[in-house]
């Protein structure tokens, strides 16, 4: 199929429709972005590459991290992790922390933020060198030695994450986090932080797409049930309070970040990386979800 004339046609049609989003601005680093990038990478199982506009520029992936903590620590904590988080769809914000109360410290599922700081807790048990250990995995899974941190990201959101100071506390409180709050939080900063550019992050999430197995580690990271399970966290989890419309619209298991980003898996065809930094009112790339819906329906690729 010729993707590339597809994202031409289909970038031509949105320059004409008003991005009426907004770039992140709660992590003051985030908000310094050009809210004009649009960059669009697709790998395939096979390999071939496909890329439009921006898709060579770093950026930060933010909560699309979640998904990599989340598999490594399945595979080093196996069906244990699921006694300290869920595997339901949340339908609230990404940050919000009544619902935590409810359920007495057990977040809904490991993609909103009380989950991935569960699981940085869960990393933080396992490893000697949380951080150096994540990243390596990171850069194996993804055949890329250069991904890292930013450190300017984390420090920034350091200075302002009381939302998530406020949700690990809550959590303490439940016996849910066992390590060290700031050690957790430094953990989950820097895990937020990693920048990629569409093509790095199509890649790094290839093993999606392959059934658990990275191309580029020629290696299985996660069995392929897991490897589905993940994806089926994704479809439901993915996009917060907005995972209903994306899988309604776009029909992929996805992943959003704060920084603009998504990425979508079609298992065994594709994974494609999307990038454009204004923000909807859910916290998801506008144009992003705007694009992946006409692509989906114009290649006829939803999973559905
Ligand atoms: O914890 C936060 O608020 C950010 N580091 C990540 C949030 C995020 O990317 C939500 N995704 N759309």
């Amino acid at each position: 199929m010729n993707y590339k004339k597809i994202f031409k046609k289909i970038a031509e049609d949105l320059s004409t429709i008003k991005d009426k989003g907004e770039v992140a601005n709660y992590i003051p680093e985030l908000s310094t972005i050009d809210p004009a990038k649009f960059g669009i990478h697709l790998t395939t199982v096979h390999q071939e590459d496909y890329c439009l506009g921006d898709s060579e520029e770093k950026f930060s992936i933010q909560s699309i991290a979640k998904v990599l903590s989340l598999s490594f620590a399945y595979q080093l904590e196996g069906e244990n992790l699921w006694n300290r988080v869920g595997v339901e769809p949340s339908g609230t914000a990404f940050n919000a922390l009544f619902q935590l109360e409810t359920d007495q410290g057990i977040p809904r599922n490991p993609l909103i933020n009380s989950g991935a700081l569960v699981i940085s807790d869960i990393l933080i048990t396992h490893l000697d060198n949380p951080k150096e250990d994540f990243l390596k995995f990171v850069r194996d899974l993804s055949g890329n030695q250069s991904i890292e941190f930013c450190q300017r990201i984390a420090t920034s959101e350091k200075a302002t994450g009381h939302r998530n100071a406020a949700l690990v506390n809550l959590m303490k409180s439940y016996g849910n986090i066992k390590n060290n709050i700031d050690e957790v939080l430094d953990f989950y900063f820097n895990l937020c932080s990693i920048e990629m550019t569409c093509n790095e992050l199509s890649k790094t999430f290839l093993f999606l797409a392959e059934y658990g197995t990275s191309p580029f580690k020629k290696e299985r990271i996660l069995c392929k049930s897991k490897s589905k399970r993940i994806n089926a966290i994704m479809q439901l989890c993915g996009f917060y309070d907005e995972a209903g419309e994306f899988s309604f619209k776009v029909g992929l298991p996805g992943k959003s970040g704060v920084g603009g980003g998504i990425v979508a898996i079609y298992p065994n065809k594709y994974s494609i990386a999307v990038w454009s930094p204004k923000l909807n009112k859910k916290g998801n790339s506008n144009k992003g979800i705007q694009f992946l819906e006409l692509f989906t329906t114009e290649t006829e690729s939803s999973i559905f």
